[in-house]
């Protein structure tokens, strides 16, 4: 149940994102609607929650599991991205290849989560 939600909110958070980075890129009006920005915050509090709560239910803390550790350290990267893409970048250049840098970070998440080895799809290169 709890992993669904996270799962879902996660879901949730990448589509929010690809779509609001498109919205920023046009200059549309949208970015300007009531819940266009607060729905990303309440999901992403949500992600965060289960996500806490995931970590203790299966007993896997970061900075005692590397996967975990690299989820943690990936996500302040993707945020960082996200302001960058959506708020802080003044080029259109700037914009995209923040944007497309938090995507590429998103599905690292996704692939470590899923391998549970903190390279995530990195791994080939690794070895
Ligand atoms: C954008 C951020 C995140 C995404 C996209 C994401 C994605 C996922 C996905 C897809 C799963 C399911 C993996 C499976 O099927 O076994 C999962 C599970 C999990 N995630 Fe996240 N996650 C994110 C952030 C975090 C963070 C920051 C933490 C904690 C530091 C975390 C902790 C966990 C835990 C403990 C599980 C459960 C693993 C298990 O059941 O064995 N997640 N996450």
């Amino acid at each position: 149940m709890l992993k669904n939600i996270h799962i879902f909110s996660a879901l949730i958070s990448f589509t929010l994102f690809f779509i609001r980075g498109l919205w920023v890129m046009r200059g549309s009006a949208m970015m300007q609607q009531k819940w266009v920005r607060i729905v990303p915050h309440i999901n992403d509090t949500i992600l965060l929650g289960t996500a806490i709560a995931l970590t203790i239910s299966i007993g896997q803390y970061p900075f005692v599991d590397a996967w975990l550790t690299v989820k943690l350290f990936a996500l302040v990267a993707y945020i960082c991205l996200g302001i960058e893409a959506l708020h802080l970048a003044k080029t259109h250049i700037g914009r995209s290849v923040a944007w497309l840098s938090a995507l590429i970070v998103f599905l690292f998440i996704v692939s470590v989560a899923l391998t549970k080895a903190p390279f995530g799809f990195l791994y080939s290169y690794m070895v």
